[in-house]
């Protein structure tokens, strides 16, 4: 049985991210049920940037799952400057039961599964954040019941990690995806052409577009992301006027549907890409949104432990 990872929203098929969000809403109601880390086996988290979501939840969900968490805050391992990442890897995976790094280069974390018998988990790069996009689909489903067919318009900086996964995990569950950002902030082709294909295989539909009122039209789910992604902060003033028409407030609420969902994965900055107003107001669900990163990481965890062989098909049924 080979390795399952988990780098980008397209590495799980759409029956499989299904089978992930039906295991997580289970989990949920059953918090200490599934122990497919019992041991306690430990699970290493690697942080290149910083967090406070990504780091919690991970944390929690590994000790729920009846293993041990090992937090590696950036600058405290050789990784990737005195000791290269397949070496890494080849000490890694002799000793931890789930390699989880958030980093910068995508290409980083291929390296690392390329050389782990161990499964890594993408907890975001520069190019996707796809732990969070399980943790929205499943608080989208929460609160409108379904998600094939819904409409999901993406406002902003449509070229980071955050639009990629939205396209990418938003076609594979069958959505209408709709990305709105500026000319020369909008994804790239070889991203667009991986939803396009993905979306002919679940009726999911792909709009990019520079015209905000385009994605907004009779939305079900309205999401934003902040302007400057880390990394980024050297850019501040020059971005605070790029994305300013995508600012998500009243009017572009307006323009959705009355029942819309609002999502952002946080952390925010109330007044640039959203507004206060709609940001805690009462079509937001982001406090559900970031307890369900808890809740779909800690089934995907357990169902890539299944998928390898490293955990019994019975700890998951
Ligand atoms: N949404 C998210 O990943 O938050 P953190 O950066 O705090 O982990
Ligand atoms: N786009 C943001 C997401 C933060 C969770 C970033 O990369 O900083």
């Amino acid at each position: 049985m080979s390795t399952r990872h988990f780098l980008t929203d397209i590495d799980l098929t759409a029956q499989e991210q299904d089978r992930v969000l039906n295991l997580a809403a289970w989990m949920k109601q059953n918090p200490y049920a599934v122990k497919a880390l019992a041991g306690p086996q430990t699970a290493a988290v690697i942080f290149d940037k910083t967090s406070t979501r990504t780091r919690v939840s991970f944390a929690a969900g590994i000790s729920a799952l009846g293993g041990s968490p090992l937090i590696i805050n950036p600058g405290e391992s050789q990784l990737g400057h005195k000791e290269s990442i397949a070496d890494s890897a080849r000490v890694f995976e002799r000793q931890v039961s789930l390699i989880i790094w958030r980093t910068y280069a995508q290409a980083g974390l291929e390296e690392m599964a390329e050389h782990s018998a161990s499964p890594v988990i993408n907890s975001l790069s520069d190019d996707y954040h796809p732990c969070q996009l399980l943790a929205d689909l499943l608080t989208v489903r929460e609160r409108l019941g379904s998600l094939q067919g819904r409409k999901l318009a993406y406002l902003g900086d449509a070229a980071n990690n955050m639009a990629n996964s939205y396209l990418l995990a938003g076609v594979t569950a069958g959505m209408d995806v709709r990305i709105a950002g500026p000319a020369g902030y909008l994804p790239e082709e070889r991203i667009i052409r991986a939803a396009e294909d993905r979306a002919a295989e679940t009726g999911g539909k792909v709009t990019i577009t520079a015209d905000p009122s385009v994605a907004l039209a009779d939305a079900d789910v309205v999401a934003t992301d902040t302007w400057i992604s880390m990394g980024q902060e050297d850019e501040k003033e020059q971005r605070m006027q790029l994305f300013g028409d995508y600012r998500v407030d009243a009017d572009a609420m307006d323009k959705a549907s009355p029942e819309a969902v609002v999502l952002h994965c946080l952390p925010a900055y109330r007044g640039a890409e959203i507004t206060a107003e709609v940001l805690d107001g009462k079509q937001s669900v982001i406090w559900d949104e970031a307890e369900n990163r808890l809740h779909a990481q800690k089934a995907l965890m357990a169902w890539l432990l299944v998928e390898s062989g490293r955990a019994d098909e019975e700890t998951v049924e």
